[in-house]
């Protein structure tokens, strides 16, 4: 065997085992409070989108986006954990693939509130416009995207 063809099938090898963890399905586990319906509705949306979901009903929900460092000035209802990072709301799936893809050194992305129209909140109102933004442990937040 050539160099060439051996440092190609190494780099086939390195990508099949680098794409392993997103051919499986990302476990999201969930804390809410038992009374939250668009927690479940926003669960069902990463069901839809592949994700498998662990919920987690907790009495006090606000503990957790304090151990996981949410800003509360930035929370909303539930707070979420997959592969390390933290996702606080309505986050879109779409914007949680594109995170596990790039893997920012952040600890995750949040949907501040509940804005009508982001993913579990099509409750009839009319969509607004929000930002899912970034948050890490020093206290900076970063724009990620819009919506
Ligand atoms: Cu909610
Ligand atoms: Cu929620």
């Amino acid at each position: 065997m050539s160099n060439h063809s051996a440092a190609v099938i190494s780099l086939i090898v390195a990508m099949f085992i680098g794409g392993l963890p997103h051919a499986v399905a990302s476990e999201v586990t969930v804390y809410k409070s038992a009374t939250c319906g668009c927690c479940n509705n926003w669960i069902a949306h990463m069901k839809q989108n592949g994700f498998t979901v662990k919920a987690v009903n907790v009495a006090d929900p606000v503990s957790y986006k304090k151990k996981y460092g949410v800003p509360l000035n930035l929370a909303s209802c539930h707070t979420a954990l997959v592969e390390g990072y933290v996702i606080e709301g309505h986050v879109p799936a779409a914007d949680i693939k594109r995170l596990l893809k790039q893997r920012p050194k952040v600890s995750g992305l949040i949907v501040p509130g509940m804005p009508d129209g982001s993913p579990g909140m099509e409750q009839g109102n009319p969509p607004v416009p929000y930002d899912v933004l970034t948050f890490d442990n020093r206290g900076k937040v970063m724009v990620y995207s819009r919506h």
